[in-house]
């Protein structure tokens, strides 16, 4: 454990070199996986995932991932805990840094990220919040450089809400180089200060419309994500109709190049925000980029558990 932990708020916190190593390193341990070579780079450490949504293949990631890296995990459902009666934030994250070495941390609003964080002498991993989900950019970065090579200079077209997914594709944009288009409705367009965020970090560009095919014309990628977030479900109804004529269908996908692929975080609702020809064709990579999540987290929790 270290007075000086280092975090995974955001991808803001990573430079963009460690980016790059943290997807190189990834990707060799992919292809250790199950070899002796592999090794137990976290071997008797312990990191906690504390969950107060709902979740699949964070948990399993993270919990096999930890598993392989030779360390414990102690997955926490917060409600099950004394934060559903009430202890405070703070008093939590001062309680685990004193036992497990990483906090993995998925929760409702972006400000408690911040604040387990600030209390904390040990790393804290943003497992999803209401502004960005960086773990699962990690693994759509490796997905692209799996499928591409190199990733600067890639047109990514996002369709839909303007969520922490495509948040933290802004941020990914801005830092490795991406030419990034939003398509999103008038009312869920991005959080302008997130957009600012990004385009001051100078690479790459990014672009917002209401025209889906607009977004899409000539992409190497298109991604989407739910038209109602966790959290949201009151305003599902209400966004159905908000997002008629956002599905990525075929016909969208036909606007992209040629070697264009579909990505999406899941879960996914087909019929809604994808159709189950694209995301179930031969243009669709998410059950790679699911698989991803897994080597990513892995490489992520040794770079942020390094000593140094
Ligand atoms: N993509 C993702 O974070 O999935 P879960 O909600 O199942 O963890
Ligand atoms: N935007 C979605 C992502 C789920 C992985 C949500 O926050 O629910």
């Amino acid at each position: 454990m270290t007075s000086t932990p280092r975090h995974l708020r955001s991808l803001l916190d990573l430079e963009p070199e460690a980016i790059h190593a943290i997807l190189d390193r990834a990707q060799e341990m992919r292809v250790l996986r199950g070899t002796p070579e592999h090794g137990l780079p976290l071997a008797g450490k312990s990191v906690a995932i504390l969950l107060e949504k709902a979740s699949t293949r964070t948990r399993v990631s993270f919990e096999v991932g930890i598993h392989e890296l030779g360390a414990l995990p102690v997955t926490l459902i917060a409600k099950d805990t004394q934060l559903g009666r009430g202890e405070p934030l703070s008093d939590t994250a001062r309680m685990f840094s004193g036992y497990v070495h990483a906090v993995v941390y998925r929760t409702f609003g972006h400000e408690r990220i911040e604040e387990l964080a600030a209390a904390s002498t040990i790393p804290v991993i943003n497992g999803l919040s209401a502004l960005y989900h960086p773990c699962q950019l990690l693994a759509d970065l490796l997905t692209l450089k799996q499928e591409f090579g190199a990733l600067e200079g890639l047109s990514v077209a996002w369709v839909g809400d303007g969520n922490n997914m495509a948040h933290s594709w802004m941020l990914a944009a801005g830092m490795v180089g991406l030419d990034l288009r939003l398509a999103c409705p008038e009312g869920y367009q991005p959080e302008p200060s997130v957009l600012a965020q990004a385009q001051a970090l100078g690479r790459g560009s990014i672009t917002l419309t209401t025209d889906p095919g607009q977004a899409c014309e000539g992409a190497d990628v298109v991604t989407t994500d739910v038209w109602a977030s966790m959290g949201q479900e009151e305003e599902a109804k209400l966004r159905l109709k908000a997002f008629a004529g956002f599905e990525v269908d075929d016909a969208l996908m036909a606007r992209g190049a040629e070697r264009a692929i579909f990505l999406h975080c899941l879960p996914a609702h087909r019929g809604e925000e994808v159709s189950a020809s694209v995301i179930d064709g031969p243009q669709s990579r998410v059950w790679r980029e699911a698989e991803n999540r897994l080597h990513a987290q892995k490489a992520l929790l040794e770079w942020l558990l390094r000593d140094g």
